[in-house]
């Protein structure tokens, strides 16, 4: 095949490159995938087709808005272009680094109940560990302080499960109705009713229905109908390793003051046991 001019695809007429209207800033192993995915089945919605990192690493942050923009997607004019980078959401600087790009942005965040975000976060690493040949801890030994008994809050999986502590630094910077909250546990099964919250407000017309997904039983999860079939890659929704009952109780009462914090700081609450 002859090269194209320099890197660039062909794109449609008309099409652009544009900087995003809406960022899904977080939380690692919530669903963001997933809703990213699924907010690519709107007619106005273009999603960027990886994580850009753009705010959290300062390398690309060093590269400039034009090499941010270069990363998006093409778009028609009234489409939404949108990101998502999960590691916006724990990473210091992001909050003040998006409001000198767009002070009035659109930001969207999932959560999920906190205790199985650990367990999910340590079974990616678990994978990515295993795929390499190398040994991991079991999550008990990582989340359980052994000389205390008590939670150990120095692993990364739990500090990024104290929601509040985050979201507080976010709140510092933007208005809290340019926040959308995603629950992800509903997310998982019952998806258009999460997605029609988004559309919402991303003030578009509801296009996602129902009609759009079908359960796949072998996967256990939501896939999209498009003509064909997708669901999303293997390394989403794997089953989790066993994890010893009695840590998995005390990461549970360890994060329900917590919780209650994020309750009183985003003025909602979630029914997470
Ligand atoms: P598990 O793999 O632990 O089940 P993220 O994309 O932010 O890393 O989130 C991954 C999580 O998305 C998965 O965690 C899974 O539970 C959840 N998820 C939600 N809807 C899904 C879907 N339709 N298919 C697969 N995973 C989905």
């Amino acid at each position: 095949e002859e090269e194209e001019w320099g890197t660039e695809k062909p794109h449609p007429p008309g099409t652009d490159k544009r900087l995003p209207q809406s960022i899904i800033f977080g939380v690692r192993k919530c669903g963001t995938r997933a809703m990213l995915e699924f907010l690519g089945l709107h007619p106005q919605i273009r999603p960027a087709d990886h994580e850009v990192h753009y705010f959290d690493d300062d390398v690309n942050y060093n590269m400039g808005i034009d090499w941010y923009k270069s990363q998006m997607p093409y778009s028609f004019h009234d489409q939404v272009t949108i990101e998502k980078s999960p590691r916006y959401f724990i990473a210091e600087k992001v909050p003040e680094r998006i409001s000198n790009m767009n002070s009035s942005i659109k930001l969207i965040v999932l959560l999920r109940n906190p205790t199985v975000r650990v367990i999910s976060d340590y079974t990616q690493v678990y994978y990515n560990k295993k795929a390499k040949g190398k040994a991991h801890d079991k999550l008990e030994n990582l989340a359980i302080d052994l000389s205390t008994g008590e939670v150990n809050t120095r692993y990364k999986a739990v500090r990024i499960s104290i929601y509040h502590q985050h979201f507080e630094r976010w709140l510092k910077v933007f208005r809290p109705d340019q926040f959308h909250i995603v629950d992800g546990d509903n997310l998982i099964v019952r998806p258009w009713e999460e997605i029609a919250q988004v559309e919402e407000f991303l003030g578009l017309p509801h296009k996602i229905t129902r009609e759009h997904f079908y359960f796949n039983s072998t996967r256990g999860f939501y896939c999209m109908k498009l003509g064909h079939e997708k669901c999303l890659g293997a390394t989403k929704g794997r089953r989790h390793p066993f994890t010893d009952p009695v840590a998995v109780e005390k990461l549970r009462a360890f994060f329900k003051p917590h919780n209650q914090m994020l309750f009183q700081l985003i003025n909602r609450t979630f029914d997470w046991k």
